[in-house]
């Protein structure tokens, strides 16, 4: 797995090295989304003529969609400050009550992962986010006292990638909550023209449609094929990003025309060939081909699904005919029709 280029959403170490240079700055640089920014823009903008900060925003949807890139523009439209911590990060209350009580007013304060915040942390954010308030626990057993502390009026922004793990008295607080879709493969080019230009590579438009057409409607996977490609086109050709050296290069990193890489297609071709097409459990599928089941249900599933590959159905996962298709075989009657008709 480790000398492939991974196709996974969240973050591999030289994405991390370039992501903030990639990160639009402001609503207007934030590709797509077109739902999300006419809601935003209208909730910053309500703010800003009342001049008090907006309601609390829960950015939700699958890693690399762009929700830390949103929290921070919604900082800097705010031309506020923003503290960043995360769920994992705030183990115990103090940690929370620490980074509230040095806030200033207006400050935007982002945790991501917020489905993963400890359970006495987030009971302490409920204050805070209905009351600017929080109450310090001094001492301990029955003669602890608390403290009640005024914080800063400030807005919270949460991101997760897993909005139903959040516990309903936590998502009720949140004013604002914005769903992050996949990206149009029109969207994902304009994502990889802009990177193409602040990296100073040569992306020719067919080259751009290319490499949009396989990163499975996430910026993230686009701008790594991105960079993958270029590679190529510098070692390989004359440094121009086209189609045929998009194609070319990423035949070299065993991404397929869909984005699905060999995991992927080892996963479907269990499927049909091992288990005639399912349906079948997600641990078997996974023995089959080596894998974690947490391996295939969290990094291979989703966009397997979203294709139109594989349906998920109470007896178990099945290929649709379109699956069979895509592996040159014929599906048995009754098979799902799926397809990349289902992909938007
Ligand atoms: N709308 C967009 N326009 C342009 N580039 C984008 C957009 N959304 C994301 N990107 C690119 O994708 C990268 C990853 O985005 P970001 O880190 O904001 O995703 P995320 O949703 O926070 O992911 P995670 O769930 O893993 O934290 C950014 O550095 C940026 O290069
Ligand atoms: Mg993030």
């Amino acid at each position: 797995m480790s000398d492939e280029l991974s196709l996974s959403p969240e973050p591999e170490p030289d994405d991390l090295l370039v992501e903030a240079s990639l990160r639009p700055k402001t609503l207007a640089e934030f590709v797509g989304q077109p739902r999300v920014r006419e809601q935003l823009e209208l909730v910053l903008e309500g703010a800003r003529r009342r001049g008090t900060p907006p309601d609390h925003v829960l950015l939700s949807g699958p890693p690399g969609l762009g929700k830390t890139s949103l929290s921070m523009i919604i900082a800097a439209e705010l031309g506020a400050q923003i503290r960043l911590t995360s769920g994992p990060a705030l183990e115990r209350p103090g940690d929370l009550a620490a980074m509230l009580s040095n806030l200033s007013p207006g400050d935007v304060l982002f945790i991501d992962e917020i489905h993963r915040i400890a359970r006495p942390a987030e009971e302490m954010l409920y204050l805070a986010m209905e009351d600017f308030r929080v109450d310090i626990v001094v001492g301990k057993g029955p003669g602890a006292t608390s403290i009640p502390l005024d914080i800063a009026p400030f807005t919270l922004v949460g991101a997760t990638t897993r909005a139903g793990a959040l516990t309903g008295p936590l998502r009720d607080r949140f004013g604002f909550t914005a769903h992050m879709e996949f990206y149009e493969p029109e969207d994902l080019e304009k994502v990889l023209r802009r990177a193409a230009k602040i990296l100073g590579i040569d992306l020719r438009p067919d080259g751009a449609a290319e490499i949009a057409a396989r990163s499975r409607g996430t910026p993230r996977i686009a701008n790594r094929l991105l960079r993958r490609v270029r590679d190529y086109a510098e070692v390989r050709a004359d440094g121009a990003v086209t189609r045929s050296v998009a194609r070319a290069a990423l035949a070299v990193y065993d991404v397929d025309e869909l984005g699905l890489d060999r995991l992927d297609r080892a996963v479907l071709s269990a499927l049909v060939r091992s288990f005639n097409g399912g349906p079948v459990g997600i641990s078997t599928l996974a023995v089959a081909v080596g894998e974690e089941p947490s391996t295939v249900e969290e990094v291979c599933e989703p966009y397997l699904v979203r294709a139109g590959m594989l349906a998920r159905t109470p007896r178990g996962r099945v290929a649709t005919a379109a699956a069979w298709a895509h592996l040159g075989a014929t599906p048995p009657p009754g098979s799902p029709a799926g397809g990349p008709a289902a992909l938007f």
